[in-house]
């Protein structure tokens, strides 16, 4: 099969696009024909070292944490899935990733994916879906509360935004105000980053950092709640008035069919920006450290 590995932490030229064996599905694993896989912030982390002490790489490696395509082989064990199946991959962290044209997988980081959803639909869904809803649940969100989602319009921010209203909540969007307008059509309530009433929300979501998840504090009331993917800015929360709950998402099988559900009901759309092929790798994630890309990063084969 062709992919595209790394062979050293460091830049974008680490990256070799080229022929490695396909891997078999062992006992207990999936075989899975990648379709379309996508891009992460996290995996720029991944590839300058960042995460090596905890995680570290096995050279060369095959990155990338989502994917969507078709099951292509069966380990013995298996039960749920038949060759042929349309499939969502969440993979994790490590050198058996996603920007490969085959990955070997468990079932558990496997999720059906409707006819209706197009491959590249699919890989957009997986890691922003985890993390939107792991972060939500943090909160014990009720139906009708009001909660504040910081970078609504990224991709775990509209993960997010599609999972309140499913939970019947009432997502209010902080964003840019030049996005204050896109914002309108996803939530019925927006707030520009720096022009919120303080201490207004009882419960926010930091689904970026730096000052979006500033903002999201100082709209915070005494007590209130902030679950934060990203970083915090230091100081942010100096006298503790509020909560701040670290989220870091973890793979489950039955929120990813979860996840792929509602994007099959149409309810969960992430935007793709760029399309562009397995072999470009290193251009796709030096558009992502750009960073405004408005969208999801997708490779196809
Ligand atoms: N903890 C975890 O398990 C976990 C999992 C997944 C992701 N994450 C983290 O969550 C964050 C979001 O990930 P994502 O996949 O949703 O990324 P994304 O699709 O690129 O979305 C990021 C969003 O944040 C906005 N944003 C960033 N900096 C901003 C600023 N200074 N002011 C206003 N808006 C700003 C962006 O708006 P613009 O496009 O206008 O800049 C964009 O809408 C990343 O930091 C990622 O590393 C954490």
């Amino acid at each position: 099969m062709k992919a595209s590995r790394l062979y050293a932490y460091g830049a974008v030229d680490q990256f070799k696009y080229e022929d490695v064996p396909t891997p078999v599905a062992g006992p207990g694993e999936v075989l899975v024909k990648i379709e379309a896989s996508g891009l992460n912030p996290v995996d720029l982390y991944v590839r300058q070292g960042y995460l090596a002490k905890n995680i570290p790489l096995e050279f060369p490696a095959i990155i990338g944490l989502d994917a969507a395509g078709t099951v292509a082989a069966v380990g013995a064990g298996v039960e749920g899935l038949v060759v042929g199946d349309r499939v969502v991959a969440k993979l994790p962290i490590g050198s058996r990733g996603a920007h490969a044209e085959f990955a070997v997988t468990t079932p558990d980081r496997l999720a059906h994916l409707a006819n209706t959803v197009s491959f590249v639909a699919g890989a957009t869904i997986g890691l922003a879906g985890l993390t939107a809803r792991q972060a939500v649940d943090v909160l014990n969100v009720k139906a009708g509360e009001r909660v504040l989602v910081g970078a609504a319009l990224g991709a775990v921010g509209r993960a997010a935004v599609q999972y309140l209203k499913e939970l019947g909540a009432v997502p209010v969007a902080l964003v840019r105000s030049e996005s204050l307008a896109e914002a309108q059509t996803l939530t019925g309530e927006t707030v520009a980053i720096g022009a919120g009433t303080p201490k207004s929300f009882h419960k926010a979501l930091g689904m970026a950092g730096g000052p979006v998840a500033g903002a999201a504090i100082d709209m915070l009331a005494d007590g209130g709640t902030l679950a934060a993917v990203a970083g915090v800015p230091e100081g942010a929360n100096a006298d503790g008035r509020v909560t701040i709950v670290n989220v870091l998402a973890e793979d489950r099988g039955p929120m990813l069919q979860e996840i792929a559900d509602a994007a099959a009901r149409g309810e969960l759309t992430i935007p793709v920006a760029h399309t562009l092929k397995l072999s470009q790798l290193g251009e796709a994630q030096t558009l992502l450290t750009g960073g405004r890309v408005g969208g999801k990063i997708i490779l196809v084969p």
